[in-house]
């Protein structure tokens, strides 16, 4: 099982993506996650990162592909996995066709959350996420039982930098200028499946899981 979950910023694709891959015994491979646990860790790669990050652009395409190209590497990754927030540019796609194709592999399927702009602004506004495990709950759509506290791990909940307002509108126009790509590149490669990213999450989970399936 090699999937990608493809969608804008707010579409659900790391809340879903951790509760299948947990299902399904498969990594969740998530760049932002990766990301920024590098940034707290200090480490320069990190550190770097954070500079794009905080203010909504793109890390550069070498610096992901070589994170991407590690991380497929490693054992657990042979089995399958979801990939979340990579491919973001046609560049890092190639790349990860390539990556697959040395390693013998290919993508089984490309989901795409669709969300609408309003609701992804709604989501991305009250979103908050655990210092530690990097859970994402929302103040009202998915709110922890204990304000401020991961139900998970007991870590602390905090706001991304960059869901403020002027990040969010930059990742919004990123996403439409250098990913929405995909979509077609995708859709002509025969790979591409859509998901209504709308609605309660235990339905979308549901039908990601037969589009998985099937
Ligand atoms: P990344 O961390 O990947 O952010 P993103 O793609 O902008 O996506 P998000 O994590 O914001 O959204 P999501 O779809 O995971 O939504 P979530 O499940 O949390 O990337 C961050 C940055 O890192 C980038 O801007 C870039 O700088 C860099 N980066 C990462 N990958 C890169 C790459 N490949 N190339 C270059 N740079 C890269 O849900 C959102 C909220 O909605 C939550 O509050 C959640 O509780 C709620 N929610 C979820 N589902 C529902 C539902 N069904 N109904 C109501 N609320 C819901
Ligand atoms: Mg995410
Ligand atoms: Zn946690």
């Amino acid at each position: 099982m090699r999937l990608v979950f493809l969608g804008p910023p707010g579409a659900g694709k790391g809340t879903q993506a951790r509760e299948l891959a947990r299902e399904w015994g498969v990594p969740h491979l998530a760049t932002g996650d990766m990301l920024r646990e590098a940034a707290a860790t200090g480490s320069r790669l990190g550190l770097e990162a954070r500079r794009y990050m905080d203010q909504g652009a793109l890390v550069p395409d070498d610096v992901i592909v070589g994170l991407m190209r590690e991380r497929l590497a490693r054992p657990d990754a042979a089995r399958g996995f979801i990939v979340d927030g990579f491919p973001r540019t046609i560049a890092q796609a190639e790349a990860l066709a390539q990556l697959l194709k040395d390693h013998g592999q290919q993508l089984d399927v490309v989901i795409y959350f669709d969300v609408s702009e309003g609701e992804l602004l709604r989501r991305l506004t009250g979103r908050r996420v655990c210092r530690a495990c990097q859970t994402a709950y929302h103040l009202v759509f998915a709110p922890p039982t204990r304000p401020g506290v991961c139900d998970k791990c007991g870590g602390e909940l905090y706001q991304r930098e960059d869901d403020g307002e002027k990040p969010v509108r930059i990742r919004l126009d990123v996403y439409a200028r250098q990913t929405s790509p995909l979509l077609d590149y995708y859709r002509q490669r025969g790979l591409l499946a859509t998901v209504a990213g709308e609605g309660s999450i235990d339905v979308i989970r549901q039908a990601i899981r037969q589009t998985a399936g099937g």
